[in-house]
């Protein structure tokens, strides 16, 4: 922009410089020619006039000639005026009449009484002008090749008198003068555009640092401008994160009620179904009654931990913490949710480290992040698609390898353990890594998520002293780790790692 705006200025100023260069040249070459001419005319009238000088002026003088005689004047005449300043040479008598022409003596005899100049002369005054040689008595000054020239009355005084008898006119050449006037007029205008030049190029110098101030001051207003709308993005982002933490409370008031209202049947349920422990009928019957119950129970206890989990995320709370092995939270999660109708389709493959580091955590609420987390990715996958859930001890640094992550910043060099779920299902949208963690985020349809599976996880994370990292796949799919502080430096009892 600063560019386009010098070359503007540089294009209209170069444009006008050399118009007023031209102006400035033209009138002062014009102002010293005019002085200069006017002092070679002074000039060559002084020198005139004393030529006249030097000839005796008589009646006779004047008179008209013929023959030998007029022959002996022009000789008298050319030795005193013998200079190459006199082109032409005339004498007029009183009357107007030519009576000498020194290049046309056929002149001679003709009489000029409207010659204004000739009547001043007559008058006494010396009149100095310029002949442009229209007449035909100039013929042969145009025949010799002059185009103009310097003309010059002077009055014929009779000698020691006043008297006028008569006048001269002398034509002068101006080619001299404008031969040494050329070399005046390259140094006029040599001046006029070495001086315009200097100060135009000052003045580009001078509006072309001015503009790129400007342009850089425009910059830094842009930027400023830029930085204040980021910073009232942030404060819209700000706002609309309190309201969603309000909306928060509200859910956590809601679950608390919802504990209290649910809690209680559950729990007579959940006594009930010791009761259903003691299946009748055959062996099998019972085996399987058992096996039911189990379920049932398991199933009754994980949602009075989730619910007591919502709780605890809106409010929370000390958990319980005890030295858990995570593959062993990680099998009971799996069972938990492969058991559910809608993954039944789909492929586990379980890669679960041996000798993993313990963990010290609350088991529900650990259990409560990897079935969220198995959930998302089941309900993400295409139906016969693949799961995976890799078990492994770390050093930290995988922490924050990956695309967005939340939680704690692990140091380099730390024991962590980690579980890392990973799906083949569309991925995640990079303009919604951000959202993700955030309540009532969801991508499901009205009624199928409530977008906090995973506000639940990173709430439950940051009491756990964890991470929860994603990754995503460069073809799709989509891997979440979630990573734990390991809880001593001594492995938990030796294993082998299970494959499935
Ligand atoms: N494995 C995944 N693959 C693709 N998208 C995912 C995955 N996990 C999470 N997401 C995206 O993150 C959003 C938020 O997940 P979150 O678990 O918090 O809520 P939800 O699953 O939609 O509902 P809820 O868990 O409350 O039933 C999801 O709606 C989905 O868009
Ligand atoms: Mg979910």
């Amino acid at each position: 922009m600063g560019e386009r705006l010098f070359q503007r200025f540089s294009l209209l100023s170069a444009g006008l410089w050399v118009g007023f260069a031209l102006v400035l040249g033209g009138s002062v070459t014009y102002v010293v020619e005019q002085k200069m001419l006017e002092r070679a005319t002074l000039a060559s009238l002084d020198y005139f006039k004393s030529l006249a000088r030097f000839i005796t002026t008589d009646q006779e003088f004047v008179r008209l000639k013929t023959g030998a005689e007029y022959g002996a004047f022009d000789r008298l005449i050319r030795e005193n005026f013998s200079t190459t300043h006199a082109v032409t040479i005339k004498i007029y008598d009183r009357s107007g009449t030519t009576v000498y022409h020194s290049r046309n003596p056929e002149i001679v005899g003709r009489a000029f009484p409207d010659n204004a100049a000739l009547q001043r002369a007559f008058r006494g005054e010396t009149v100095i002008g310029f002949s442009d040689l229209r007449g035909s008595e100039h013929l042969t000054e145009r025949q010799a090749g002059y185009s103009r020239l310097l003309e010059v009355y002077i009055p014929i005084f009779l000698e020691g008198t006043s008297t006028i008898i008569g006048a001269y006119e002398i034509y002068s050449p101006i080619d001299p003068f404008y031969q040494k006037v050329w070399p005046l007029r390259f140094s006029v205008w040599g001046a006029v555009f070495f001086g315009l030049a200097l100060l135009y190029v000052a003045l580009s110098l001078t509006f072309r640092r001015a503009s790129r101030t400007i342009v850089g001051q425009n910059l830094a207003l842009e930027r400023s401008a830029r930085e204040l709308r980021e910073a009232y993005e942030d404060l819209q982002r700000a706002q609309s994160q309190l309201v969603q933490s309000e909306k928060l409370a509200s859910a956590g008031r809601l679950a608390a009620g919802m504990i209290h209202e649910i809690g209680n049947p559950l729990a007579s349920v959940l006594g009930l179904l010791d009761l259903q422990l003691l299946c009748k009928g055959s062996a099998a019957d019972r085996a399987e009654c058992l096996d039911r119950t189990e379920r049932l129970a398991g199933e009754i206890a994980r949602l009075r931990g989730l619910l007591r989990g919502l709780l605890e995320y809106a409010r929370p709370g000390p958990s319980e913490a005890t030295v858990l092995d995570l593959n062993d939270v990680v099998e009971k999660s799996l069972l938990f949710v492969f058991s559910q109708r809608d993954f039944g389709t789909l492929t586990l493959r379980k890669t679960l480290a041996p000798e993993l580091p313990p963990v010290l955590a609350d088991e529900s609420l650990l259990q409560q992040v990897l079935v969220n987390v198995l959930l998302n990715a089941g309900q993400a996958s295409p139906p016969g698609g693949l799961v995976t859930v890799t078990t492994r001890a770390g050093n930290g640094a995988e922490a924050w390898r990956g695309d967005h992550a939340v939680g704690r910043v692990f140091q380099p060099g730390e024991r962590t353990v980690t579980v890392a779920v990973s799906d083949a299902g569309p991925g995640i949208p990079r303009e919604h890594l951000g959202r993700i963690f955030e309540p009532f985020f969801s991508t499901r349809g009205r009624g199928e998520g409530a977008g906090l599976g995973l506000a639940i996880c990173h709430s439950i994370i940051e009491l756990l002293r964890g991470a929860l990292v994603v990754e995503l796949a460069p073809g799709g799919g989509t891997t979440l780790r979630i990573v734990l502080p390991a809880a001593a430096p001594v492995p938990l009892a030796a294993g082998s790692a299970r494959h499935d």
